[in-house]
Order: structure tokens, then C-alpha cells, then sequence
């Protein structure tokens, strides 16, 4: 099942942190240096927002759905917007110093068509580099208690930073490395079920609706049962993995 980020957009930002967030320092410094940068899967402009201002390059935002650039236009996150999808990426050969993404590989599919256009437009010695959950933090989660598919779903779209890692070298990147970025840990509350509510992660658009709304009743249940919280605590991971592209 696709998920679609039109109708997401508008809800998209009320449970996700603004300014900055995990990785968001560690991918500014791989980016350091770049003049020219493209943003893949640019959203509602988060990631863009703190990019654009912590890094001093022309950053071009590709995204392909209209309702999610929207909201980064209404709120200013900077870029130049382009309409786009991945692997797809409609520029120049060699037109970047730097190419990244925050979250977006999980749609992408099989990442070797997307790691060799991300070669084609950098220019030898460029730089790209991707936030993405790593399947540990899947694997743990305690929502897989209430929703049975949840680690299935990701599981099988969220990759390893080893097989990301195995399809950059076959792009022609070289000087792979990751790096897993944690939060405190946080207890289920009633706060973390409203984020469920709203569906804050488009793993919920892609069960069953029953399993949803099944899932989401126990949680709230156990929530009102605890008096507002669960014995449930979530830590939240994510990685960054970068790598240089190199002269063929
Ligand atoms: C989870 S959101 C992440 C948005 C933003 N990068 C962030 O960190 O908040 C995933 C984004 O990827 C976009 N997307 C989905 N498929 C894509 C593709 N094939 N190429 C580029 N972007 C895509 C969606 O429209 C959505 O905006």
C-alpha cells in the first residue's frame, strides 16, 4: 500500500520536532563545505528549514507531493522547490557538491537506482548522506505490542545501514560510514498516544484498518488503566549514513 503524503501534509508537523532533531547536527557537517545541495523527499521542509540556515550552499528541495511543499512554503523553510521523485532526479550531470535526504529512503524502494542517480548528478568528490531508521529501533519498538504488523511493515522497507551501505559502493561511493544517533528514553503516555491518534507515522496508513483501530483501543486503554501512562518506554534511534563519490 502507497502512502499518501497529500492528505498527510496538513497533520504531518503537529507531532514531529521543529528546529533541530536526531542526526540533523551530524548531517550539517557532512554537508559543510558544499555550495550546491539538493534535498530528495524535502517534505514540509523540516530537515530544509535547519539545512538552509546552518550551511551556506544554494539548496534545491525535491518533493513530489504538492501538499507537502506547501506547507513548507507557508512556513518559510527556504530552498528552491522542485517537483520530483526519486530515483528520478531531473538535473545536470555533476550539478551538486552535496545530495541528501531525512527520511525518505523507506519510499525509495530498492536503493541502487537512487545511489547511482545520486552519483550522476554529484560532482566527483561530492557528498551524500541520508537520515533513516535503523531495524533495531524497529524491532524494539513497544507499539509492536498493540499493532502485530508494525515491525513487518518497516522491517521490510526500513534497510540495514550494511545493505544502504553495500548499494553505495556498487554506485561507486566509497568512504561508507554510519553513525546511530538516541533520545532519552520516553515513557508511552497519553501524549504519545495522540501522536498515534494522528497517525504519525505512515506505518498506520499502511495496516489494516482494523489492526489499527484495534491496536490504538488497547493502547488507550492501557493508558487510561495507568492513569495516563504505560509501563511501555520508546528510545528513539535514528542513523545517518554518508559516503564521498569518487572519479570513475
Ligand atoms: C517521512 S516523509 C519525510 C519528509 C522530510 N524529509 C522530513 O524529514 O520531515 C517522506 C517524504 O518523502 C516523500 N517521498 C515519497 N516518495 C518519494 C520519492 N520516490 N522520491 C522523493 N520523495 C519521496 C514524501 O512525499 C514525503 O514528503
Amino acid at each position: 500500500m502507497t502512502v499518501n503524503y497529500d492528505q498527510i501534509a496538513v497533520r504531518y508537523d503537529a507531532h514531529r520536532p521543529s528546529g533541530s532533531d536526531l542526526c540533523f547536527d551530524r548531517l550539517a557537517e557532512a554537508l559543510a563545505g558544499a555550495r550546491r545541495m539538493l534535498e530528495i523527499g524535502a517534505g514540509t521542509g523540516n530537515t530544509t528549514r535547519f539545512m538552509s540556515r546552518s550551511v551556506d550552499a544554494l539548496l534545491v528541495a525535491m518533493e513530489p507531493s504538492a501538499g507537502m511543499a506547501a506547507q513548507a512554503r507557508a512556513k518559510s523553510a527556504g530552498g528552491e522547490w522542485v517537483r520530483g521523485a526519486a530515483p528520478g532526479l531531473p538535473f545536470g550531470d555533476a550539478s551538486f557538491d552535496a545530495v541528501y535526504s531525512s527520511y525518505v529512503l523507506q519510499h525509495v524502494g530498492e536503493p541502487s537506482a537512487l545511489f547511482e542517480a545520486c552519483a550522476r548528478v554529484l560532482r566527483p568528490g561530492g557528498v551524500t548522506a541520508h537520515i533513516t531508521v535503523p531495524p533495531s529501533y524497529i524491532a524494539n519498538h513497544p507499539l509492536n505490542q498493540y499493532f502485530p504488523s508494525f515491525a513487518a511493515i518497516d522491517l521490510s522497507r526500513f534497510l540495514p545501514a550494511e545493505a544502504l551501505s553495500a548499494a553505495m559502493e556498487e554506485a561507486g561511493f566509497r568512504e561508507v560510514r554510519w553513525e546511530v544517533e538516541r533520545e532519552k528514553p520516553k515513557v508511552l503516555d497519553r501524549a504519545y498516544l495522540a501522536r498515534v491518534e494522528s497517525k504519525f507515522l505512515s506505518t498506520f496508513d499502511m495496516m489494516s484498518p482494523d489492526e489499527y483501530e484495534t491496536g490504538l483501543a488497547r493502547f488507550r486503554q492501557d493508558v487510561e488503566a495507568g492513569g495516563g501512562s504505560t509501563e511501555h518506554v520508546v528510545i528513539r534511534e535514528a542513523v545517518l549514513i554518508q559516503a564521498r563519490h569518487t572519479e570513475a
